[in-house]
Parts: structure tokens; C-alpha cells; sequence
């Protein structure tokens, strides 16, 4: 029997108990699935910041290193500044284990309370490609001139030709998969030296790709669309902060953030992939024992299926589709009552 290391690390608010649900339906589609879960878990988050100045040890990186994989719930908590918490944690881990594809995958899930709910579920099958390790986020710049009436902030931006290629190429691969589509976001009109350098860079590879349709878009035109035509997009391929963005609107149209996983993958499997879901610690229900684990728990099908545990992981999506269309438990986002525990016991109920 297979058995993987998996390093837990739950953070803060919601994410501690949508991992906790998440984790139950796991381990049980090991044991119908005959593999096993190795969970280690790791208390890093905003309250060990707190208590010892840091999100995570010194040598985090080193000791995360051996796992098969990386089950995140979420960071960030209101008296820890963001950018904090998140470069103390988050981003380091996806650079130092080159996790340069942010997957997002988004389905019309039954059940959702979306603006698009009750279409059929082919009108919006898309995944999100975001770029994932450098981009719009970036630490180069600074604050200047504080206090004074000239005070400005500079952030710069960094588009190399290695980074953009491989997500670009990572898309292309993903479309032949898939509907043969791929649509790319950017903003060159209005962002006038990386963002033609996208372009150019997706153009080219693009022309290795005969087979497959590709479309350049401006963000603005593709929010707009997204929204109204979803069925006319697939594989849509961004930097790191449009990835950002639209993972968040295309989980909205969806069914909310509730419902929409991701997966930060190091394309060679050199190192661990970490899966999470895209929302975040969602203070404003933290402790109510209400987040909907829907994200969490796809989260972790994406998992499996990146270990090789492909009918373990369709088994997981299966039933979550099942609850999620019976309708009969579903968390207060989803319109009605249950808990996140109820919820994650229905779709563990599911699986057998
Ligand atoms: P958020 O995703 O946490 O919440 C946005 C809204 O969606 C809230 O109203 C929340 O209640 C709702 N929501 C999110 N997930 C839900 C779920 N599973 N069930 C039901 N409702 C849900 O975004 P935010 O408020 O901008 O961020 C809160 C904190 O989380 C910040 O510190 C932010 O930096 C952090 N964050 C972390 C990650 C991550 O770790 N990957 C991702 C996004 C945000
Ligand atoms: C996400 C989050 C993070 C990101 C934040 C918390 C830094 O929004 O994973 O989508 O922007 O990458
Ligand atoms: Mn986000």
C-alpha cells in the first residue's frame, strides 16, 4: 500500500477548519482507495507570529522539503499586516519549492446561489493558469520622502522571458487536454513595458501550437466577459496579480468562494506541490464553524490526483457534485444552515 507524506499546515481563521473537514474525506477515500495519508501538521500561522516574530521556523523551507505534498488551509488575520504574514509564509513557499503554476480550475458546481446557477454545467468549464512565482509581486521598490508632500511609493514589476515561456507553455499543454483554447490577460494598452513583452512572448509560443486557438484579451474586456459569456472561455492563461484577480471572480460566477480550489505546482514534481483553496481565512465567519469546505476538501482531490490517485480523487469530486446537487446539507453560503463539520461529513458519507 502507498503511503504519502503530507505537511498540514491549517493556518488561521476558516482555514483551520475547512483542512480539518477536508482531511477526514481525504483519509477516507485512502482507505477506499487502499493508499494512506501521512499528515504532519505545522501550527504556522499569524498566532505563532504573534507569540515568536515569525510565520514560520527559520529552516520552514528545509523541513518542508521531503513531503509528497503541501495541504494549506489559509494565512492572514486582522493584527498581523498582511504583507506580513503572507511573505513570512505563503509566497516564500511557492519560490523556494518553484511552484510557477498556480492552477484554478472552475466548474458551475449544483447547488451554487451564483449568477449563473441552474445553466448547464458545460456553459463554464474553464481553468485558470496564473503565474505564480514573480510578476507584479515582487519585493523591489520602496517608500520615500515620508511625511513629506512629495512622499511617493515605488513597486516594480518583473516579467522574465524563462517565467513568462514556461506558464505560457504550461497553458498551451493544458489546452491540447482540454477544448483546444487558450485565452491570455493582459493590460498592454495601459501597461507599456511588460505587458508587450507578455504578448510577445505568448505569440511566439503560441505559433508552436498550430492545433490550438489562442486569443490575446485586455483584463478590463475579459472581467466583463467572463461574467457574461463564460461558456466562450477555457484555459485562460495571466500573471500573477490578473491570475489573482480573476481566480476570484470565476469562482464568484461559479458559486462563490466557497467552491473553488487551487493547486501551486512545481511542473517537474523536483519539488512538493502545496493545494489550498483560493479564499482566505475569511475573518468576518472565523470561529462560527460556518465556512463552506467545498474548496478545501477539491483542494485536496487536486492533491490526490497529482500523487497518481486519479479514481480516489474523481471519487472526491464525485461526491461532492452528489451532496452538493441533493442540496439537502449546505453551509449558510451555499442558502442554507448546515456547519462545516455536517458538510464534511455528508460528502465523507458520500464517498462509501
Ligand atoms: P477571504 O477569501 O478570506 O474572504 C472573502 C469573503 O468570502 C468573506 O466574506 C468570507 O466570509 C467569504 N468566504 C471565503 N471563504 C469562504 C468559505 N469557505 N465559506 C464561506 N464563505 C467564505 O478574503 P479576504 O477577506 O480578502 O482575506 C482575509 C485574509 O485571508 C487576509 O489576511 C488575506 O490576506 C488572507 N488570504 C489568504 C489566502 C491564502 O492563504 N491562500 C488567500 C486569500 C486571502
Ligand atoms: C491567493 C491569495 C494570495 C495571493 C495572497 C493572500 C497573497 O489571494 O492565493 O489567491 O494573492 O497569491
Ligand atoms: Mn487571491
Amino acid at each position: 500500500m502507498s503511503t504519502y507524506r503530507i505537511a498540514s499546515i491549517p493556518g488561521d481563521g476558516i482555514g483551520v477548519d475547512v483542512t480539518a473537514e477536508a482531511r477526514r474525506v481525504l483519509d477516507r477515500a485512502g482507505e477506499l482507495h487502499g493508499f494512506g495519508l501521512e499528515w504532519t501538521e505545522f501550527d504556522w500561522s499569524c498566532e505563532r507570529y504573534t507569540k515568536t516574530g515569525r510565520m514560520m521556523p527559520e529552516d520552514g523551507i528545509e523541513r518542508l522539503r521531503p513531503f509528497d505534498g503541501i495541504f494549506l488551509g489559509a494565512v492572514g488575520f486582522p493584527g498581523v499586516a498582511d504583507h506580513v504574514s503572507l511573505w513570512g509564509l505563503l509566497i516564500p513557499i511557492r519560490r523556494a519549492f518553484a511552484q510557477y503554476v498556480n492552477l484554478r480550475p472552475v466548474r458551475l458546481l449544483p447547488g451554487t446561489t451564483s449568477v449563473l446557477a441552474g445553466r448547464g454545467a458545460d456553459e463554464l468549464e474553464m481553468v485558470i493558469v496564473r503565474e505564480n512565482t514573480e510578476g507584479e509581486y515582487s519585493q523591489i521598490g520602496g517608500r520615500h520622502n515620508p511625511g513629506q508632500p512629495n512622499e511617493f511609493a515605488l513597486q516594480e514589476s518583473i516579467f522574465t522571458r524563462v517565467g513568462v515561456e514556461r506558464i505560457v507553455r504550461f497553458a498551451f499543454e493544458l489546452a491540447r487536454t482540454r477544448s483546444h483554447r487558450v485565452t491570455s490577460a493582459t493590460k498592454s494598452n495601459g501597461i507599456i513595458h511588460t505587458m508587450p513583452f507578455w504578448d510577445e512572448v505568448f505569440a511566439e509560443v503560441a505559433a508552436e501550437y498550430p492545433d490550438v486557438h489562442s486569443e490575446q484579451t485586455h483584463i478590463d474586456a475579459l472581467a466583463a466577459r467572463m461574467v457574461q459569456y463564460p461558456d466562450r472561455l477555457d484555459v485562460v492563461v495571466g500573471s500573477n496579480l490578473f491570475g489573482d484577480i480573476l481566480s476570484d471572480l470565476a469562482a464568484a460566477v461559479t458559486g462563490g468562494l466557497g467552491m473553488a480550489p487551487s493547486g501551486n505546482v512545481n511542473p517537474p514534481g523536483e519539488f512538493p506541490s502545496m493545494f489550498e483553496a483560493v479564499h482566505g481565512s475569511a475573518p468576518d465567519i472565523a470561529g462560527q464553524g460556518i465556512a463552506n469546505p467545498v474548496a478545501q476538501i477539491l483542494a485536496g482531490a487536486m492533491m490526490l490526483d497529482h500523487l497518481g490517485e486519479k479514481a480516489a480523487a474523481a471519487a472526491v469530486n464525485a461526491a461532492v457534485e452528489q451532496v452538493l446537487a441533493a442540496g439537502e446539507v449546505a453551509t449558510p453560503d451555499l442558502g442554507g444552515k448546515s456547519t462545516s463539520t455536517e458538510l464534511g461529513a455528508a460528502i465523507t458519507a458520500a464517498l462509501a
